[in-house]
């Protein structure tokens, strides 16, 4: 087991990587909890929960709402909730985002720890405080920042997800190693076919590798005012694309970071052969590398980025493979580069 510890503004988190959700039962406090879960991990896994009331939800990016998130407080209400209390949430990013939510604001803020149980939430959805929802059209518009006490990230558990969520989960993956570690970008090369496969040792690495960037990154800036942005490489214009069709989340990271690639190539950051490589290593992980939606669209949804501050956005490029640099572009140029690319 791998363990790392980040210490947050709202307190402590603890991650532990490779721990099974069979021992989550020592991790929680004396006195009443409440799971929640979403359908496929309650059918997949309800045996091995521990003996606490179970709330369901539902899948799928467009439940992550208000009305879920109001529907959870009332079967609280139900439970007769307590600020005493404790938030279990066992599922990937979709339930550990709303459950992170609920628990910061019922009643003021209920103590809660994740069981991450889909490849992307272990290496970044379940990490690094960020909880929240969808409004109207607007991704993670509504939230907070508030560290569960720990993460889970049970790795047997992914054996059971579907190929389409192993790949979602292998788009931030490549993230990581692009922004901060040109050798776990090698290591991902060398060992895509086992990756692929699932081989436990390989993944418990890569798992371990994003943790280690991630929370190393939240520590310097929790609540990102600069450092934390880099881990949004690719998702500027993936956020965009995700707007407009539902890939599924990676898989817009994974154009978004084609794009960006494209763009760090035009500025002169990168060479062409590293934006190929780039581009075919997310090729073998089975990840869309283009899409056919209108630029304009893009553009349009790219205007409405919450991250945007007045006419720019701050951009996240990469310097070479292993290396990220952040920007503020302004969104002309940012227009501009996508209209070149059409
Ligand atoms: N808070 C953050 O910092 C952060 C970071 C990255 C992504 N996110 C969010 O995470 C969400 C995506 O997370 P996700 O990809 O885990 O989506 P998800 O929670 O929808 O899980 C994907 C699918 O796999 C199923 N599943 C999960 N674990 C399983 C298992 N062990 N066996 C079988 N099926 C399983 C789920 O039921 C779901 O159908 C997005 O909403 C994204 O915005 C948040
Ligand atoms: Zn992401």
């Amino acid at each position: 087991m791998e363990t790392f510890l980040i210490k947050g503004i709202t307190g402590n988190s603890n991650i532990y990587i490779g721990e099974s959700l069979q021992n989550v039962e020592e991790y929680l406090p004396k006195g009443k909890t409440i799971i929640i879960t979403d359908e496929n991990v309650k059918n997949h896994y309800l045996s091995d929960f521990p003996d606490c009331p179970v709330i369901t939800i539902s899948t799928g990016e467009s439940i992550k709402t208000l009305a879920t998130v109001e529907s959870i407080y009332r079967q609280l209400i139900n439970l007769d909730v307590d600020r005493q209390t404790f938030i279990l949430a066992i599922g990937g990013g979709i339930v550990c985002d709303i459950a992170g939510f609920v628990a910061s604001t019922f009643q003021r803020g209920l103590r809660f720890g994740f069981v991450s149980t889909s490849l992307l939430s272990q290496v970044d959805a379940s990490v690094g405080g960020k909880n929240g929802v969808n409004f109207d059209s607007y991704k993670n518009m509504v939230g907070v920042f508030m560290q569960p006490e720990f993460v889970i990230c049970d790795i047997k558990l992914l054996n059971t997800l579907p190929k389409e969520e192993v790949a979602n989960g292998f788009a931030e993956i490549v993230k990581h190693a692009l922004i901060e570690d040109y050798s776990m970008f090698e290591f991902i090369e060398k060992n895509k076919e086992k990756a692929l496969n699932l081989d436990p040792e390989v993944i418990m690495q890569l798992v371990t590798d994003c943790i280690r960037i991630k929370s190393n990154v939240v520590q310097k800036d929790e609540k990102e005012a600069g450092e934390r942005r880099r881990l949004n490489f690719g998702h500027t214009i993936g956020h965009a694309i995700e707007k407009i069709s539902q890939p599924g989340h990676g898989n817009a990271v994974s154009i978004g970071m084609v794009a960006a690639a494209k763009f760090s190539c035009k500025k002169g950051y990168i060479s062409k052969q590293e934006q190929m490589r780039i581009t075919s290593l997310l090729e073998d992980l089975n990840l869309p590398v283009s899409h056919s939606i209108a630029t304009k669209g893009i553009v349009d949804a790219l205007s409405a980025d919450k991250k945007r501050d007045g006419d720019f956005i701050y951009f996240v490029f990469i310097e070479k493979i292993g290396k990220s640099l952040i920007e503020k572009v302004s969104f002309t140029e940012i227009e501009d580069f996508l209209f070149s690319q059409a």
